[in-house]
Protein backbone atom coordinates (compact mmCIF):
# COMPACT_ATOMS: atom_id res chain seq x y z
CA UNK A 1 0.00 0.00 0.00
CA UNK A 2 1.47 3.39 -1.03
CA UNK A 3 2.36 6.13 2.21
CA UNK A 4 -0.63 8.46 0.93
CA UNK A 5 -3.44 5.90 0.72
CA UNK A 6 -2.59 4.80 4.44
CA UNK A 7 -2.09 8.57 5.40
CA UNK A 8 -5.58 9.44 3.60
CA UNK A 9 -7.23 6.42 5.04
CA UNK A 10 -5.79 7.74 8.78
CA UNK A 11 -7.41 10.98 8.07
CA UNK A 12 -10.72 9.06 6.74
CA UNK A 13 -10.99 7.14 9.73
CA UNK A 14 -10.19 10.04 12.25
CA UNK A 15 -13.16 12.52 9.97
CA UNK A 16 -15.43 9.12 10.68
CA UNK A 17 -14.98 9.31 14.31
CA UNK A 18 -15.41 12.79 15.17
CA UNK A 19 -18.91 12.29 13.22
CA UNK A 20 -19.62 9.56 14.83
CA UNK A 21 -19.20 11.54 18.36
CA UNK A 22 -21.27 13.96 16.87
CA UNK A 23 -18.01 16.46 17.15
CA UNK A 24 -16.30 18.60 14.50
CA UNK A 25 -17.26 17.15 11.38
CA UNK A 26 -14.09 19.29 9.59
CA UNK A 27 -10.63 19.52 10.60
CA UNK A 28 -10.12 22.29 12.88
CA UNK A 29 -8.38 25.29 10.76
CA UNK A 30 -5.74 27.58 12.73
CA UNK A 31 -6.74 31.40 11.80
CA UNK A 32 -4.91 34.48 12.29
CA UNK A 33 -7.44 36.52 14.65
CA UNK A 34 -6.54 40.24 14.51
CA UNK A 35 -8.72 43.76 15.15
CA UNK A 36 -10.86 44.86 11.80
CA UNK A 37 -8.98 47.86 9.89
CA UNK A 38 -11.69 49.87 7.52
CA UNK A 39 -9.60 47.69 4.59
CA UNK A 40 -11.54 44.05 5.93
CA UNK A 41 -14.68 45.93 5.14
CA UNK A 42 -14.80 44.01 1.43
CA UNK A 43 -13.99 40.46 2.96
CA UNK A 44 -16.62 41.07 5.75
CA UNK A 45 -19.03 41.69 3.67
CA UNK A 46 -18.07 38.85 1.35
CA UNK A 47 -18.86 36.75 4.18
CA UNK A 48 -21.65 38.43 6.05
CA UNK A 49 -23.80 38.96 2.41
CA UNK A 50 -24.49 35.36 1.85
CA UNK A 51 -25.69 34.51 5.38
CA UNK A 52 -28.31 37.50 5.18
CA UNK A 53 -28.98 35.99 1.34
CA UNK A 54 -29.96 32.76 3.11
CA UNK A 55 -32.78 34.57 5.27
CA UNK A 56 -32.68 31.95 7.92
CA UNK A 57 -29.57 33.14 10.36
CA UNK A 58 -30.08 36.64 11.15
CA UNK A 59 -32.46 39.62 11.58
CA UNK A 60 -30.01 41.09 9.07
CA UNK A 61 -32.07 41.82 5.86
CA UNK A 62 -30.57 44.33 3.68
CA UNK A 63 -27.30 43.65 1.85
CA UNK A 64 -24.17 45.45 3.05
CA UNK A 65 -22.15 47.68 0.73
CA UNK A 66 -18.46 47.62 1.03
CA UNK A 67 -18.54 51.29 1.80
CA UNK A 68 -21.08 50.96 4.75
CA UNK A 69 -18.96 48.46 5.94
CA UNK A 70 -16.24 50.60 5.68
CA UNK A 71 -17.86 53.71 7.73
CA UNK A 72 -18.73 51.42 10.19
CA UNK A 73 -15.61 49.71 11.19
CA UNK A 74 -13.68 53.21 11.06
CA UNK A 75 -16.70 54.75 13.39
CA UNK A 76 -17.25 51.96 15.57
CA UNK A 77 -16.31 52.68 19.34
CA UNK A 78 -13.36 52.45 20.95
CA UNK A 79 -14.99 50.54 23.99
CA UNK A 80 -15.77 47.74 21.14
CA UNK A 81 -14.17 44.62 19.86
CA UNK A 82 -14.40 44.20 15.87
CA UNK A 83 -12.39 41.25 15.08
CA UNK A 84 -11.90 39.58 12.18
CA UNK A 85 -10.86 35.80 11.63
CA UNK A 86 -7.69 35.61 8.80
CA UNK A 87 -7.05 32.25 6.89
CA UNK A 88 -3.23 32.17 6.86
CA UNK A 89 -3.38 29.77 3.59
CA UNK A 90 -4.81 33.60 1.11
CA UNK A 91 -4.98 36.15 3.62
CA UNK A 92 -9.05 36.08 2.96
CA UNK A 93 -11.66 37.22 5.74
CA UNK A 94 -13.17 33.43 6.90
CA UNK A 95 -15.43 35.37 9.98
CA UNK A 96 -15.67 37.86 12.24
CA UNK A 97 -17.05 38.73 15.32
CA UNK A 98 -18.51 42.13 16.68
CA UNK A 99 -18.74 42.96 19.60
CA UNK A 100 -19.84 46.47 21.08
CA UNK A 101 -21.36 48.47 23.99
CA UNK A 102 -24.90 48.47 24.00
CA UNK A 103 -26.14 51.96 25.41
CA UNK A 104 -24.91 55.09 25.00
CA UNK A 105 -27.48 57.08 27.37
CA UNK A 106 -26.38 56.31 30.54
CA UNK A 107 -23.02 54.65 32.27
CA UNK A 108 -25.21 51.87 33.64
CA UNK A 109 -24.59 49.42 31.13
CA UNK A 110 -20.77 50.13 31.02
CA UNK A 111 -19.93 46.12 31.77
CA UNK A 112 -22.12 44.93 29.00
CA UNK A 113 -21.37 44.13 25.40
CA UNK A 114 -23.64 42.65 22.79
CA UNK A 115 -21.92 40.48 20.24
CA UNK A 116 -22.46 38.61 16.66
CA UNK A 117 -20.69 36.54 15.24
CA UNK A 118 -20.39 35.25 11.39
CA UNK A 119 -18.42 32.61 9.81
CA UNK A 120 -18.26 32.24 5.90
CA UNK A 121 -20.67 29.35 4.98
CA UNK A 122 -18.36 27.25 3.21
CA UNK A 123 -16.46 27.33 6.38
CA UNK A 124 -18.86 26.51 9.66
CA UNK A 125 -17.84 23.46 11.77
CA UNK A 126 -13.74 24.37 11.35
CA UNK A 127 -13.44 25.95 14.56
CA UNK A 128 -13.32 29.39 13.33
CA UNK A 129 -15.61 30.68 15.54
CA UNK A 130 -14.31 28.92 18.33
CA UNK A 131 -10.98 31.01 17.65
CA UNK A 132 -13.58 34.72 17.58
CA UNK A 133 -14.83 33.41 20.73
CA UNK A 134 -11.87 33.03 22.68
CA UNK A 135 -9.03 36.22 21.53
CA UNK A 136 -12.55 38.22 22.03
CA UNK A 137 -13.36 36.84 25.50
CA UNK A 138 -10.01 38.14 26.53
CA UNK A 139 -9.95 41.61 24.51
CA UNK A 140 -13.64 42.39 26.47
CA UNK A 141 -11.97 41.81 29.57
CA UNK A 142 -9.14 44.07 28.84
CA UNK A 143 -11.35 46.67 28.01
CA UNK A 144 -13.79 46.60 31.21
CA UNK A 145 -16.67 44.29 30.16
CA UNK A 146 -17.72 42.17 32.57
CA UNK A 147 -20.73 40.44 30.82
CA UNK A 148 -21.86 40.09 27.08
CA UNK A 149 -26.00 39.86 26.48
CA UNK A 150 -27.11 39.45 22.74
CA UNK A 151 -29.97 37.71 21.28
CA UNK A 152 -29.87 34.73 18.27
CA UNK A 153 -32.85 34.23 16.61
CA UNK A 154 -34.95 31.34 17.70
CA UNK A 155 -35.27 29.28 14.87
CA UNK A 156 -31.52 29.12 14.44
CA UNK A 157 -30.15 25.86 16.95
CA UNK A 158 -26.77 26.18 15.08
CA UNK A 159 -25.78 29.43 17.04
CA UNK A 160 -27.29 28.92 19.66
CA UNK A 161 -25.66 25.93 20.21
CA UNK A 162 -22.82 27.58 19.33
CA UNK A 163 -23.13 30.18 21.94
CA UNK A 164 -23.82 27.67 24.40
CA UNK A 165 -20.59 25.80 24.03
CA UNK A 166 -19.04 29.20 24.90
CA UNK A 167 -20.68 29.41 28.03
CA UNK A 168 -23.69 31.44 27.16
CA UNK A 169 -26.88 30.47 28.80
CA UNK A 170 -30.44 30.97 27.83
CA UNK A 171 -32.36 33.86 30.08
CA UNK A 172 -35.29 34.12 28.06
CA UNK A 173 -37.48 34.62 24.57
CA UNK A 174 -38.14 37.76 23.05
CA UNK A 175 -41.64 36.66 21.45
CA UNK A 176 -42.18 37.63 17.70
CA UNK A 177 -39.40 40.22 18.60
CA UNK A 178 -37.78 40.38 15.20
CA UNK A 179 -40.22 40.26 11.70
CA UNK A 180 -38.18 39.02 8.62
CA UNK A 181 -38.97 38.91 4.96
CA UNK A 182 -42.66 39.33 6.60
CA UNK A 183 -42.46 36.65 9.34
CA UNK A 184 -42.75 37.29 13.05
CA UNK A 185 -39.12 35.62 14.61
CA UNK A 186 -38.80 34.89 18.34
CA UNK A 187 -35.42 35.79 19.67
CA UNK A 188 -33.61 34.16 22.22
CA UNK A 189 -31.83 35.90 24.64
CA UNK A 190 -28.42 34.58 25.95
CA UNK A 191 -25.84 35.84 28.20
CA UNK A 192 -22.17 35.31 29.67
CA UNK A 193 -20.40 36.25 32.25
CA UNK A 194 -16.75 37.06 31.84
CA UNK A 195 -15.66 37.48 35.29
C1 LIG B 1 -22.81 30.19 14.37
C2 LIG B 1 -21.48 30.20 13.58
C3 LIG B 1 -20.78 31.52 13.81
C4 LIG B 1 -20.59 29.04 14.10
O1 LIG B 1 -19.31 29.16 13.47
P1 LIG B 1 -18.32 27.89 13.30
O2 LIG B 1 -16.99 28.41 12.94
O3 LIG B 1 -18.95 26.93 12.38
O4 LIG B 1 -18.30 27.29 14.78
P2 LIG B 1 -17.16 26.31 15.38
O5 LIG B 1 -16.68 25.39 14.30
O6 LIG B 1 -16.13 27.13 16.08
O7 LIG B 1 -18.00 25.45 16.42
C5 LIG B 1 -17.88 25.65 17.82
C6 LIG B 1 -18.90 24.78 18.51
O8 LIG B 1 -20.24 25.30 18.29
C7 LIG B 1 -21.16 24.21 18.15
N1 LIG B 1 -21.63 24.10 16.77
C8 LIG B 1 -21.21 24.82 15.71
N2 LIG B 1 -21.88 24.44 14.59
C9 LIG B 1 -22.73 23.46 14.98
C10 LIG B 1 -23.70 22.66 14.30
N3 LIG B 1 -23.91 22.78 12.97
N4 LIG B 1 -24.41 21.76 15.01
C11 LIG B 1 -24.22 21.61 16.33
N5 LIG B 1 -23.31 22.34 17.05
C12 LIG B 1 -22.59 23.25 16.37
C13 LIG B 1 -20.36 22.95 18.50
O9 LIG B 1 -20.42 22.78 19.91
C14 LIG B 1 -18.96 23.35 18.06
O10 LIG B 1 -17.93 22.61 18.68
P3 LIG B 1 -17.47 21.17 18.05
O11 LIG B 1 -17.32 21.37 16.57
O12 LIG B 1 -16.18 20.88 18.74
O13 LIG B 1 -18.56 20.20 18.38
C15 LIG B 1 -21.74 29.96 12.06
O14 LIG B 1 -22.56 28.83 11.92
C16 LIG B 1 -22.42 31.14 11.39
O15 LIG B 1 -21.76 32.05 10.90
N6 LIG B 1 -23.79 31.12 11.32
C17 LIG B 1 -24.55 32.19 10.64
C18 LIG B 1 -24.55 33.47 11.40
C19 LIG B 1 -25.12 33.28 12.79
O16 LIG B 1 -26.11 32.58 12.98
N7 LIG B 1 -24.48 33.94 13.75
C20 LIG B 1 -24.90 33.89 15.15
C21 LIG B 1 -25.83 34.99 15.48
S1 LIG B 1 -25.04 36.55 15.38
Amino acid sequence: MRQCDLSERVFNDRVMAVREAGKTTMPVVTVHVREATPDDAEGIVKVLNPIIEAGTYTVLDTLMTVDTQRSYVLNASPRGVFHVAIDPADGSVVGFQNAQPIAAYTHAFDHVCDMGTYVALARWRQGIASQLFRASFEALVTKGFEKIHTFVRADNPVSLQTYQHHGFQIVGVAVRHARVLGRYVDETIIEKFLL
